[in-house]
């Protein structure tokens, strides 16, 4: 059988989450569902990045120490992933015996392969971002020195471990040609390989002057470089170092899922560490986009961070599902507001798909004694709708292998809108009086469309469609993707369960 492996970015712990997390948590839901219903077997890994200086200052500043303030808002975390309903096979915490296990070793087999050395670090770090720049990345005002993102630096000036990462600049640029779909999209790719040929320094991965993080092994004053411990997470997951063969194969499977501002540590230090150690690389980093609110940067300081369980208490889990996932791109950036929100919702989900389900079923209840007229055959006059419909299981699947969700979703919802049409075209309630039996067939091709829409809109909207299929009374072992064709279609005199709204409509 098939395998994937899915993994979200482990979330730094100095804060609640926000839109961000849930974004990156929903995408990687979305694929395992997905893939799940395609009877691969699926891992799906998240969980939370709890050492570093950033978070011991945040600790500090809540007057905690760092153990007890973790352990506090690693839950919110693992809440946010409740509240997401969200099918993960694995919830890792840095802080875990397991991950620090993995983590040293991951550390000694970088050591015995000759591939880090001791010696003295002298340079601009950011705190925001655990990163080390150089000068020339950087932008000066009065003497301090910024990032592109506005971050102020410090200078840090302190022994150190580093990594031989400048070895690693050939080799990953043949990589990254011999791979052209190892980063994606294609443009973080080409951004990745114009780093890369701007020369790579050796890499510190070792600090002494704070104390949060993986002792070093026989060198208890240096704490680990955040960033490697955060990366061998992926590993943990599957047992590193004890890596079997079918852990190993779905590492080859792994599909990493991340922000763009996260790019430069998944697309050039992870897969130099990874060659380091003689480890395969996963086969895909994704890089998505970063959403705005109302045009602004989203941050704590400016007050319009977007609380995702607020969103979904107000307008549910799937209406927030969809709106992130149908309204940019993978990749793209987006701009969320709540008037956009609300449009999206409304006229997708509540008119499209809501009303369209709610008048037909109430209709069938109401005429027909809530039983399918007909079973659908290829012979009735409208069967190509049926055969659009049963395409789109192809249609969607070579879209999602592809990780084009949102274009994934438009098809669907494009079906959708001609069923609508074929609705106000074929104007069954109208036909009932004077042909019975002709409103009968275009009312049963639409209950098949229902059955076909319920089944592949589950990992994208799981609440609704499985709201969907109850309504059409299928049975939840004949709720896979390739129970999409005629051969499995509604039978005739298939009894309906009670009408139901399945999403209200909103005031902008
Ligand atoms: N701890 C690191 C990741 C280590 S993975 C080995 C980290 N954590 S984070 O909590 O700061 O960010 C987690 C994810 O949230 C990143 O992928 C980041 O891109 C994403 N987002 C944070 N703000 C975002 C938006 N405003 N929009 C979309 N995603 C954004 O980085």
């Amino acid at each position: 059988m098939n395998k994937i492996y899915i993994t979200t970015p482990i979330f730094y712990v100095n804060d609640l989450p926000h839109i961000g997390h849930a974004y990156t948590t929903i995408i990687c839901d979305t694929l395992a569902k997905y893939f799940k219903n395609k009877k691969f077997n699926v891992r799906f890994t998240t969980g939370t990045d709890e050492h570093g200086l950033k978070v011991e200052k945040a600790a500090n500043l809540k007057n905690k120490d760092p153990k007890s303030f973790v352990d506090v808002v690693s839950k919110n975390f693992r809440e946010l992933g409740i509240k997401l309903e969200i099918s993960n096979s694995d919830f890792i915490r840095t802080t875990e015996e397991r991950h620090k296990k993995s983590a040293i070793s991951f550390w000694n087999k970088l050591q015995e392969n000759d591939q880090i050395y001791l010696s003295d670090y002298k340079g601009w770090y950011s705190i925001k971002d655990e990163s080390f720049y150089q000068e020339k990345e950087l932008s000066k005002v009065n003497n301090n020195f910024f990032t592109v993102d506005g971050e102020k630096v410090e200078w840090i000036q302190e022994e150190s471990y580093f990594f031989k990462l400048s070895n690693f600049q050939q080799k990953l640029l043949d990589y990254y040609d011999e791979n052209p779909n190892f980063i994606k999209p294609k443009s973080r790719m080409n951004e990745v390989k114009s780093f890369v040929k701007s020369g790579l320094k050796d890499l510190s991965i070792s600090r002494t002057s704070f104390n949060w993080g993986i002792k070093i092994p026989k060198k208890s004053n240096h704490i680990m470089y955040v960033w490697i411990d955060a990366l061998t997470n992926y590993l943990t997951s599957l047992g590193y170092p004890n890596f079997n063969k079918d852990e190993l194969e779905y590492w080859q499977e792994c599909i990493h899922i991340i922000g763009k501002d996260i790019l430069k540590f998944h697309g050039i230090y992870w897969p130099a560490m990874l060659m380091a150690a003689d480890l395969p690389l996963p086969k895909t980093i994704f890089a998505h986009g970063w959403w705005t609110n109302e045009g602004k940067k989203i941050s704590k300081s400016l007050g319009n961070t977007i609380d995702p369980i607020e969103m979904i208490e107000k307008y549910g889990l799937d209406q927030f599902r969809y709106f992130l996932l149908r309204e940019v791109p993978l990749g793209n950036d987006g701009d969320f507001s709540e008037r956009a929100f609300i449009s999206r919702i409304n006229s997708d989900l509540s008119n499209n798909l809501g009303n369209l389900i709610q008048r037909v079923t109430k209709f069938i209840q109401k005429n027909y004694d809530n039983r399918v007229p007909v079973k659908v055959s290829l012979d009735l006059n409208n069967y190509s709708f049926l055969e659009e419909g049963y395409n789109l299981v192809t249609k969607i699947d070579v879209l999602m292998k592809n990780l084009e969700i949102s274009k994934s979703l438009e098809e669907i919802f494009l079906y959708i809108n001609n069923l609508n049409k074929f609705m106000d075209t074929s104007e069954p309630w109208k036909t009932f009086k004077v042909n019975p039996e002709k409103a009968g067939e275009s009312l049963s091709i639409l209950i098949e469309s229902f059955r076909i829409i319920g089944i592949i809109l589950q990992p994208f909207i799981p609440v609704a469609s499985s709201k969907i299929l109850d309504i059409l009374n299928i049975d939840k072992l004949d709720r896979n993707f390739d129970c999409i064709n005629v051969d499995n279609s509604i039978k005739k005199n298939h009894k309906l369960k009670e009408p139901l709204a399945i999403f209200p409509r909103y005031e902008s």
